[in-house]
């Protein structure tokens, strides 16, 4: 089996790993790095639950390659506010009793954040389209998107 050592940063943090050169970045995040707040959901692209941001853009880290990181900036949900913090974001989750069961959560939380960077005042239906590709079985959604417009408005 051919293995890299790749180096990248996660969460502000440089870490350097030995990982089969086939291997996942969900994998690696998860299963070497410890970062289980990245969800394994459909393992396909579908689910939206393993996006990570990589250079601040959102990626479904069930397809990307480990080693496409090397070199970049990987962040999770962990990464959005200092530990024991959350984002002004994650605090409109709470306050608007946007998660259930939670699983989806980290990945929305990474979408939407990208999404507000660039779309700082978003309309309902943006956010929609925004967060179309992360899969929530629980919320219906309104609770999201009243969320995630509530953090828009600042
Ligand atoms: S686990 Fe990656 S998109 Fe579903
Ligand atoms: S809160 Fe359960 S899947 Fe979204």
């Amino acid at each position: 089996m051919t293995e890299l050592t790749i180096a990248f940063t996660l969460n502000g943090e440089r870490r350097e790993i030995r990982v089969p050169a086939h291997a996942t970045l969900l994998a690696v995040l998860r299963d070497e790095l410890g970062a289980i707040e990245v969800k394994d959901g459909c393992g396909e692209g579908v689910c939206g639950t393993c996006t990570a941001l990589l250079d601040g853009e959102p990626v479904s880290s069930c397809l990307l390659l480990a080693s496409r990181a090397a070199g970049h900036e990987i962040t999770t949900v962990r990464g959005l506010a200092p530990a024991g913090a959350l984002s002004p974001l994650q605090e409109a989750f709470v306050a608007h009793g946007a998660a259930q069961c939670g699983f989806c959560t980290p990945g929305m939380i990474l979408t939407a954040h990208a999404f507000l960077r660039r779309h700082p005042r978003p309309t309902r239906d943006d956010i929609r389209r925004a967060i179309a590709g992360n899969l929530c079985r629980c919320t219906g959604y309104t609770k999201i998107v009243d969320a995630i417009e509530a953090a828009g408005r600042g």
